[in-house]
């Protein structure tokens, strides 16, 4: 039985299966909270961008906030993948896992000078800047250099990207970007400026995007904006990056397949004569979440009178997305059984009434059971942290039949390894 969304994840007779490899062995062999990943279903997700693209010269950065694991990197960057940075600590990510910095576009709207200098010397194909002052800042480290840094100027469109909130981008109200009225002004700033070298222009609008019309609205929006840059200004744009942000299916989403965004927009750039320039995406989501699933341990079942609670033993710290966006997860038994479902709140060991994985969750479980919270590869692991000096859970990549510890559990002794007592009075 095929789970929707989830080409790899698949329940085989009672048991939930990832690959070729059964949940409930995995958290025998490695232990819960376990983060797993299908190597073959991140391929799966690349596929239709790279057919989408075929022929035209262009760049896939995987936006790496998404999931920063470095076997996560490696396989993009093996299946020629650039990245999409947002720190210096991303970049020596990149590096470690073996990337090209020369397919790396350096996002983000507070570089320091530190983290600029360290992308220029690694060589990074663009800083996306986000403001004018940064625009100074970048190019005085440049010149100080002596070189000169590729630069796209990160444009809010102010369209409405139609998402949560919290991961809406592209509104004038979002810190993000610069405003679509004051950007040819920053162009033309931008190349009086020594040490800075305009190649492009870029937005990005949001994320779980679920339609395509916001995105033809920004793509217009942005080709406007490069007419009249080039009717003016003495700058050539050379690449158009669009960023990311396309949505998966949760639940009942029904985002249209990444070849079919890319063909709209394709056919607009070419309608509109701009079918010469190079393309950038910058896609997270859609190339890890529906590849990775969170297994964990049923603790207590606990019945109340208002609420029933399944105590499981990952919480808010493993996977923020339901506490902090309200987010819907599928949550699903590791192993089936019969009986009829009991309706609980999915919550994990944390103090904090937030911390829930999935509420009213219908479910035939015992404790000892495992369960896994599906489409987790996103912002999962790379958003965990340690509240409640909580170890970060372990990671395996499945390949086939084969599975790969990618990350060891954490350790306490690890998590306060680099404090240090007060000296004695
Ligand atoms: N490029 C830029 C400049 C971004 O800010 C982002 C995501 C992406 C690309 C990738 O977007 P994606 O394809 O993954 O949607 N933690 C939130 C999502 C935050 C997204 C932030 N920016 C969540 O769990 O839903």
């Amino acid at each position: 039985m095929k789970l929707p969304g989830h080409p790899f994840v698949a329940y085989r007779g009672e048991q939930l299966c990832i690959d070729d490899c059964t949940a409930t062995e995995l958290a025998a062999r490695f232990g819960t909270p376990l983060y797993v990943y299908s190597r073959a279903s991140m391929l799966a997700a690349l596929a239709p961008y790279q057919r989408a693209l075929t022929g035209r010269e262009h760049l896939l950065c995987y936006a790496m906030k998404a999931n920063s694991s470095l076997a996560v990197l490696q396989t993009f960057a093996r299946a020629g993948c650039g990245f999409d940075i947002v720190s210096g600590g991303e970049l020596e990510r990149v590096l470690a896992a073996g990337g090209d910095p020369a397919r790396v576009v350096f996002s983000g709207l507070g570089k320091t000078r530190a983290e600029m200098r360290r992308a220029l010397e690694a060589g990074v194909h663009c800083f996306n800047v986000e403001s004018e002052s940064e625009l100074g800042v970048l190019s005085e480290v440049a010149a100080a250099a002596g070189r000169r840094a590729p630069v796209s100027l990160r444009v809010n469109p102010d369209v409405d990207a139609g998402t949560h909130p919290y991961i809406s981008t592209g509104l004038k109200a979002n810190k993000f970007g610069i405003a679509h009225d004051r950007a040819l002004a920053a162009y033309r700033h931008a190349a009086r400026l020594p040490g800075l070298e305009v190649i492009g222009i870029d937005c990005h609008i949001g994320s779980q995007i679920t339609e395509t019309s916001p995105y033809i609205d920004a793509l217009d929006r942005l080709l406007d904006l490069v007419e009249a840059i080039e009717a003016e200004a003495s700058l050539r744009i050379r690449h158009l990056d669009l960023g990311g942000g396309l949505g998966i299916q949760y639940t009942d989403e029904a985002p249209p397949p990444a070849d079919v965004l890319i063909g709209e927009l394709l056919a607009r750039i070419d309608a509109r004569g701009h079918g010469h320039r190079a393309l950038v995406f910058e896609p997270g989501r859609s190339l890890v979440g529906n590849a990775g699933v969170l297994v964990s341990e049923v603790l207590y079942l606990k019945p109340g009178e208002e609420k029933n609670f399944c105590v499981v033993d990952a919480a808010m710290n493993d996977l923020m997305r339901p506490a902090m966006y309200q987010a819907t997860m599928a949550i699903v038994p590791c192993t089936l059984r019969d009986g009829a479902p009991v309706v609980y709140d999915v919550v994990g060991p944390v103090c904090e009434s937030g911390d829930w994985l999935g509420r009213d969750r219908g479910l035939v479980v015992q404790a000892g059971d495992h369960v896994a919270v599906l489409s987790a590869g996103a912002y999962g692991m790379s958003m965990a942290s340690n509240y409640n000096t909580r170890p970060r859970a372990a990671e395996v990549m499945v390949d086939g039949a084969h599975a790969t510890l990618i990350r060891e559990r954490e350790v306490p002794a690890a998590l306060f390894a680099g404090e240090s007592l007060l000296p004695d009075d």
